[in-house]
């Protein structure tokens, strides 16, 4: 098939184009590069030794939305596009609500109109909010997040579900990821965020580099076995492999929208990430111990059984070869991608 991947050139859409690829589909681009860097291009294309199409376009722009369907042939969409940052979203929510609502209607008003139907869309645990225990199950009701961006993934969801049932031959499949980490086992594709990394790996992974002195721990209190945030970490690799599965498998989808969890279903501690972090990459990750972060939950992670048993897909890799993608990642590139070129 050939595939839209939204967000193409960002770090799951990146990952995700790879996989694609791998699995003998074609993968398109759209990007605005608001969040991603167009060295990503290269290094996509010499990982997978094809040339990559790649249209730069802003995807609340119905025009230029309209001509990228236009222009070609598109059997399906994985949109991965969208403003991610829980922080940044608490403080500008209008941003995150006009541009994630924005864009997703104004990409599935083209597929519409183009006669695409198949949509896997990127969305994430925190549509579970804190009103569920874990495993979390995809059956978990109401869906509730504590948190604008996280808002934006609930009500999108809704939207999709509601353009699927409308019995147009929609096949739309919503996967909730949980934590992305990791990186290409080339290290040249990974992570790149832009300033203060906001997620633990990223964090960890630059004090271990020498790029800043030490984590902060938000919070030791928890009911937790040590005291700290449990999550559930996932290989960007295996998170990738898990889109491609779900575009496989939408023409056999016995339901029109059929939401999939993307985890492990193994919870890590922030200390067992920090751990495992030092053990991988040979170096000391110095950390101090803060407050409770605003709107952390203690404990969050996948019931992934549904998506073993429906998609036929599981994730394969382990904290150690997650810590240990993401240093080859962040050595090779100490600084982000923005100051380096592919040689
Ligand atoms: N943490 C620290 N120090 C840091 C950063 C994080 O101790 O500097 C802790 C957090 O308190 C939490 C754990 O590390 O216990 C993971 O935090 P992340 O920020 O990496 O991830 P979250 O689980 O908070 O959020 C992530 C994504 C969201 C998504 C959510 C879904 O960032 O986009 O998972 O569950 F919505």
């Amino acid at each position: 098939m050939r595939v839209l991947v939204t967000g193409g050139a960002g770090y799951v859409g990146s990952h995700t184009v790879l996989a694609l690829i791998e699995a003998g589909h074609t993968a398109v681009i759209a990007d605005n590069f608001s969040n991603s860097n167009r060295a990503v291009l290269e290094r996509l294309e010499s990982i997978a030794d094809v040339p990559i199409e790649c249209h730069e376009v802003e995807l609340t722009d119905d025009e230029a939305t309209d001509r990228l369907f236009s222009a070609g042939d598109i059997d399906a969409v994985i949109h991965c596009a969208g403003l991610k940052a829980v922080g940044e979203s608490v403080s500008a929510p209008l941003e995150y609500y006009r541009n994630n609502l924005d864009s997703t209607l104004t990409v599935a008003g083209a597929m519409a109109k183009h006669g695409v139907r198949r949509l896997v869309f990127s969305s994430s645990a925190t549509v579970y909010g804190a009103g569920h225990t874990s495993p979390l199950s995809e059956d978990s009701w109401p869906l509730e997040s504590s948190n604008p961006y996280g808002q934006t993934k609930v009500i999108i969801e809704r939207m999709l579900t509601d353009i699927a049932a409308a019995n147009t031959g929609w096949k739309v499949a919503l996967l909730r990821y949980f934590n992305p980490v990791g990186a290409h086992s080339s290290g040249l594709i990974g992570e790149d965020p832009r300033g203060i990394p906001n997620n633990l790996m990223p964090f960890v992974a630059q004090v271990a580099v020498g790029r800043r002195e030490r984590l902060t721990v938000h919070g030791d209190d928890y009911d937790t076995a040590d005291g700290t945030g449990e999550r559930d970490y996932i290989h960007v690799v295996d998170l990738a492999a898990g889109h491609v599965a779900a575009v496989d498998h939408l023409d056999s989808m016995a339901t029109d929208v059929r939401a999939f969890n993307l985890g492990t279903g193994r919870p890590t501690s922030v200390l067992g990430l920090v751990g495992a972090f030092e053990r991988a990459s040979g170096q000391a990750v110095p950390y101090v111990v803060g407050p409770r972060r605003d709107g952390d939950l203690a404990v969050a992670y996948a019931d992934p059984s549904r998506a073993r048993a429906e998609l036929g897909w599981a994730a394969a890799r382990s904290i150690e070869e997650m810590c240990a993608d993401t240093w080859r990642w962040q050595q090779a590139n100490p600084t982000g991608m923005s100051s380096q070129l592919v040689s």
